[in-house]
């Protein structure tokens, strides 16, 4: 694990946003992990600004999202498919059929989660898997628990998780309490992995990652046998370090 300690969540921005832009610029067709949440937003803006000013162009890159709230429909102002087109998509030159979030509302979700690990791997596999972390030490929504996940699957999430995102929604009843996300070996499996972390509540989570032992009861941890993985954690997050 490379860690790397940055004075704020603007400092990480530069510096993932960095990363990303030199890959699609060696690549064009790169294929990118993404993540939703506060924690990547920064760098998105920064991805557009790179767009806007000629730097790089997305119109051959490829996406796949880490996750998705579990019958929620798309057109949901909170749902991971709005938040992606809000803060990213609509900003660029990606083309929509390149783009995918998982779908929130499979027919059989089983079927779909192979599917959706299937186009992955068909598409070459992710070259950046851009994560954030939950304050329980989850990755997308691979909750802790007494085993590591593999491919994509519908997850049950916590009252940890549950508490820290319905603030997003109306009432606590309005979140829903299930998930699709792409499971731990469907992470690990991406070529290089990115995971920003900042702010106080992290700051656990982000210990138990890089110093404690690699247990699914804090899932992140198993990016300490990741190759090629890049800790961003600005001061507050990084303060048990
Ligand atoms: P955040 O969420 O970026 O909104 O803090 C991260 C996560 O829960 O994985």
């Amino acid at each position: 694990m490379n860690i790397i300690k940055c004075s704020d969540a603007d400092e990480i921005a530069q510096k993932v946003s960095e990363m990303i832009i030199n890959k699609i610029k060696e690549k064009p067709n790169a294929i990118l992990g993404l993540a939703t949440g506060a924690s990547p937003v920064k760098t998105y803006k920064k991805l557009i600004e790179a767009y806007k000013k000629g730097e790089i162009s997305f119109k051959d890159v490829k996406t796949f999202n880490l996750d998705e709230y579990y019958h929620l429909p798309k057109s949901n102002k909170n749902s991971y498919y709005t938040f992606m087109h809000e803060n990213l998509f609509n900003s660029i030159d990606i083309k929509e059929e390149n783009t995918h979030v998982p779908d929130g509302n499979p027919a059989d979700a089983d079927y779909y989660c192979k599917e959706y690990d299937k186009s992955i791997d068909d598409a070459g596999g992710i070259d950046i898997q851009l994560l954030g972390i939950g304050r329980n030490g989850h990755i997308g929504f691979n909750e802790p628990s007494d085993h590591f996940t593999s491919g994509t699957y519908k997850v049950s999430l916590t009252p940890s998780t549950i508490e820290a995102n319905r603030i997003y929604f109306d009432s606590e009843e309005e979140m829903p309490k299930e998930a699709i996300t792409m499971g731990v070996e469907s992470i690990l499996k991406a070529k290089t992995v990115i995971l920003i972390a900042t702010g106080k509540f992290k700051a656990e989570a982000v210990r138990d990652m890089v110093k404690g032992a690699v247990s699914p009861s804090c899932p992140a941890s198993v990016l300490q046998k990741h190759p090629d993985a890049y800790i961003f954690v600005d001061e507050e997050a990084a303060a048990l370090l």
